[in-house]
């Protein structure tokens, strides 16, 4: 692994990284350690660079709620035109409890159960995206059952294999448990056309995560063309082509997606077919806008390792050792000219495979010292666990000087919540 890299979104002023115009330093102080911190003006400008981009192809911007679905940042989604993507029951509560429109919500996901279904049909919801037939079958016996007719989109798995930084996270290719083989979709849609329960209204396509290279998307949404286009004979009418997510951040070091020059390859196509396109990004909108900031414990040289003991670790942020992701760590205060050294930076869980980063070289760390864990707005907080009795963080929101705690930190008497 490289050297620390300063991502953009966190500048370093007269020696201090800065979220907004407050000092990390100050934030950690005021709620402690671990913390979560997120930027609103950054994630308000991945927005806008959203709108811009595809502006051409009327475009629902459905935020991927499982990046980071805290209340407060959906809120500020919705106050900013985005609707939702969602992939269960509790991620359709978090969106309606921040009153996102149903009209912008579409539900993804292999294993919706009937009671997920019956919800986001009470709530109106603008269209199930549907990952097999069993499932499309399941939505016709609910909705039939209920009188309604439930708006549809079948996701294709176009069997693109997209460049992802591990394989988990590849999701369009024929091996993965998502979507419909495009082969069959037809046909699928041919059967729900006879069903008065079922209108079928859009098609669905999510290739992977963290993909930099718009080549793959463009070759998935080709693919699901030629599907529109035998649908467009056969009568299905369709109004919207979801694209999914995925789009690639840089974690400091490596590319990012350029979504400009995706935009001039998708927008003119969806606009020749007669549709308004659907987006579905998580990561690329909140991912920069977050740091998760941790305190060194414990500094401890062991054989031909040094290992520096930070207050958070794989039950805050389990991408390093889940994935093998990358996060850029420094100093959140001055680095005085301190040389580099290579250490692992490792958590306090008792778990070998508990590390934020290994053979890391960074300013040689001073117990006390609070580091700051860059690009972790995404797949952060929301794939955090109580592991090992641990505490989830608090979160806190800037907006320039404006401070707000937007997520307290959990107590002992949160880990027994619900216990009898
Ligand atoms: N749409 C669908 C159907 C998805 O499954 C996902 C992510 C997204 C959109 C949003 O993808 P994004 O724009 O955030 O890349 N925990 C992993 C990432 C898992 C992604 C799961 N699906 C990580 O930390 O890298």
């Amino acid at each position: 692994m490289g050297p620390s890299v300063l991502t953009r979104s966190f500048p370093r002023v007269d020696g201090r990284v800065l979220c907004g115009e407050v000092p990390l330093e100050d934030l950690a102080d005021q709620f402690g350690t671990p913390l979560f911190v997120y930027d609103l003006a950054w994630i308000r400008g991945r927005v806008a660079a959203f709108d811009d981009a595809f502006a051409g192809a009327d475009p629902l911007v459905a935020y991927s709620v499982k990046a980071n679905g805290n209340l407060t940042l959906l809120r500020e989604l919705e106050a900013v035109g985005c609707g939702a993507d969602i992939t269960s029951g509790g991620e359709l509560f978090r969106a309606r409890s921040a009153e996102i429109d149903p009209s912008k919500i579409v539900f993804a996901g292999v294993g919706k159960s009937e009671d997920e279904i019956a919800y986001a049909l009470d709530e109106r919801i603008y269209a199930f995206n549907v990952e097999s037939r069993s499932e499309l079958e399941r939505i016709e016996r609910v909705a039939s059952e209920r009188g309604e007719t439930a708006r549809f989109g079948i996701r294709v798995n176009p069997n693109v294999l997209a460049t992802t930084p591990h394989k988990y996270t590849a999701t369009g290719h024929s091996d993965t448990k998502f979507g419909v083989p495009w082969e069959e979709t037809r046909a699928l849609y041919r059967w729900a056309l006879d069903r008065p329960a079922l209108s079928p209204i859009g098609i669905d396509v999510h290739i992977g995560s963290q993909i930099v290279d718009p080549d793959p998307y463009v070759r998935a949404l080709d693919r699901v063309l030629t599907v529109v286009a035998d649908l467009r004979t056969e009568g299905v009418p369709l109004e919207y082509l979801d694209i999914g997510g995925g789009f690639g951040i840089s974690y400091g070091h490596g590319p990012a997606l350029d979504i400009v020059a995706l935009a001039s390859e998708i927008v003119p196509r969806v606009v020749d077919a007669g549709l308004r396109l659907v987006l579905e990004p998580g990561r690329s909108l909140v991912g920069e806008a977050g740091v998760f900031l941790t305190r060194v414990q414990y500094v401890k040289v062991g054989g031909p390792k040094t290992f520096v003991i930070v207050d958070g670790g794989m039950s805050e942020l389990i991408r390093p050792s889940h994935y093998g992701g990358y996060h850029a760590i420094e100093p959140a205060g001055p680095i005085d000219g301190r040389q580099a050294i290579v250490v692992d930076v490792v958590g306090p869980v008792c778990e070998t495979g508990d590390f934020l980063a290994l053979d890391r070289s960074i300013p040689e760390p001073r117990e006390g010292e609070l580091l700051a864990v860059h690009t972790s707005g995404a797949y952060g907080f929301s794939m955090a666990s109580n592991y090992n009795g641990r505490l989830r963080p608090a979160e806190v929101l800037v907006d320039g000087a404006d401070v707000r705690v937007v997520r307290r930190r959990e107590t002992y008497q949160d880990l027994i919540r619900g216990e009898v």
